[in-house]
Order: structure tokens, then C-alpha cells, then sequence
């Protein structure tokens, strides 16, 4: 093994991540032109970054993440992939300026972090994403979601509980309310896919002006 090889096993892994990078691969596959500058928020371990990339050698990624302790080992994951830039801090409720990042950006992306950070994070989240795309860009997030009229699974109710007691900032969006934020930033939802385990896929675009 290589150093950088060495690297990549010794860095954070997620299962979870490791199952759903496939399936969200294809969704993104779909929404993103072939050629893409892509910022992602919240990138954790580093892994759907590497994957993907690995995947879309023409798509040009900026991983981010809000903890430091996060960006070595997004690098270690992304060594030799030519197309991953240097991980940068980012947290979406205090975003760097606009000219400290490198848009417009034709997507973002961002798993699993609205219910797993405060509520403000998701219109904090869609300023970021109106700010940074470019006309007609989109925003792709994933997760588990509360639909109004769709019944919410069992293990996503109970992970929801879990979540809530855990911190009371917490806990699964309802999608109308992630959709209102949406809007009020200028973006309108154009896909919802449904994901293995009780996830979604939501693919929000930017309106044009
Ligand atoms: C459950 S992990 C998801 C990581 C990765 N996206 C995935 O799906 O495997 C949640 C991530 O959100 C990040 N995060 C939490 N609050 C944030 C914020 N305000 N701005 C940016 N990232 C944040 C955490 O540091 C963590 O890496």
C-alpha cells in the first residue's frame, strides 16, 4: 500500500456513507452537467467526495466541512484525485465571503447535516446555495426527511427521538419547511427521489436572474 493508500485506511470511515454513495452517485449523475464545479457542504469523512470524483473526472469538487479535525482526512480520502481541491472550512451559518470562494459554483451538494445541526443551518444553507450557483444551478441534499403526506418510517421516527434527545436543536426537517426556505432564497425544488433506507434525495434549482 502507499502512503496515500495508508492514508485513506487510517482515515474516518463511514458505513453509512459507504452504502449510499452508490445510489446518490446516480442522482447526481443526472442532475449535474458533465462538466461541474461543485462545492459540497458538510463532507465528514471525505468519502462521497472520493467516489464520486473518482467516478466524474470532470467534475471539478471543493469539499467543506464546519470541523477542522474533518479536513485531513477528506485529503487522505481524495489523494491523487487531480479533481478534488484542498478541503476548506465552511460552516454554513458563517460562510467566508463570496470572494473567498471560488463561484459560481453549477452545484452544491449536502448529505445528513440539517438534522444533525440546528435548524437555521437550512436557510443558511440555501442563501449559500443562492449566493454560489451559477443561473440555473442546482442544489442537491440528502437525507431522512418528514413528508406531510407520506407515513413516516419507523426507523426514521425513532431516529428522529434519538436525534432530539441527543440535542434538542436537532432532529428530522419537513420537507414543506425545507422547501420554504427554498423559496424565500430563490430556489425552487425540482426533483425528490426516493433513496434506500428511508432517504431522499432533493435536487433544488436556482431560478434564473
Ligand atoms: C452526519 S455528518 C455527514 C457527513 C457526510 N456528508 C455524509 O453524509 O457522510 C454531518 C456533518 O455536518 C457537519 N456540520 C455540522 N454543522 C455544520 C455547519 N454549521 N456547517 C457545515 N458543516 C456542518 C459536521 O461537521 C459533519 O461532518
Amino acid at each position: 500500500m502507499s502512503p496515500a493508500g495508508d492514508a485513506a485506511r487510517e482515515a474516518p470511515f463511514s458505513a453509512a456513507a459507504d452504502r449510499n454513495k452508490a445510489p446518490i452517485l446516480e442522482v447526481l449523475a443526472n442532475a449535474l452537467p458533465a462538466d461541474a464545479k461543485v462545492l459540497e457542504i458538510a463532507s465528514g469523512t471525505g468519502q462521497h467526495a472520493a467516489h464520486f470524483a473518482a467516478a466524474h473526472p470532470r467534475w471539478d469538487w471543493q469539499p467543506s466541512d464546519i470541523d477542522p479535525r474533518a479536513l485531513d482526512g477528506i485529503a487522505a480520502r481524495c489523494a491523487g484525485l487531480p479533481n478534488v481541491r484542498r478541503a476548506i472550512l465552511l460552516d454554513v451559518l458563517a460562510p467566508p465571503a463570496a470572494s473567498g470562494l471560488d463561484g459560481p459554483f453549477d452545484a452544491l451538494y449536502c448529505a445528513n447535516m440539517v438534522h444533525i445541526a440546528p435548524w437555521a443551518t437550512c436557510g443558511a444553507l440555501m442563501r449559500l446555495a443562492a449566493r454560489e450557483l451559477a443561473s440555473g444551478g442546482v442544489l442537491v441534499v440528502y437525507g431522512p426527511f418528514i413528508e406531510d403526506d407520506v407515513p413516516t418510517a419507523q426507523g426514521n421516527l425513532a431516529f428522529d427521538a434519538d436525534l432530539r434527545a441527543r440535542d434538542r436543536r436537532w432532529g428530522l426537517r419537513r420537507i414543506a419547511e425545507v422547501d420554504d426556505e427554498a423559496a424565500h432564497a430563490g430556489l425552487q425544488r425540482v426533483q425528490r427521489h426516493a433513496m434506500p433506507a428511508n432517504n431522499l434525495a432533493l435536487v433544488y434549482r436556482r431560478e434564473p436572474g
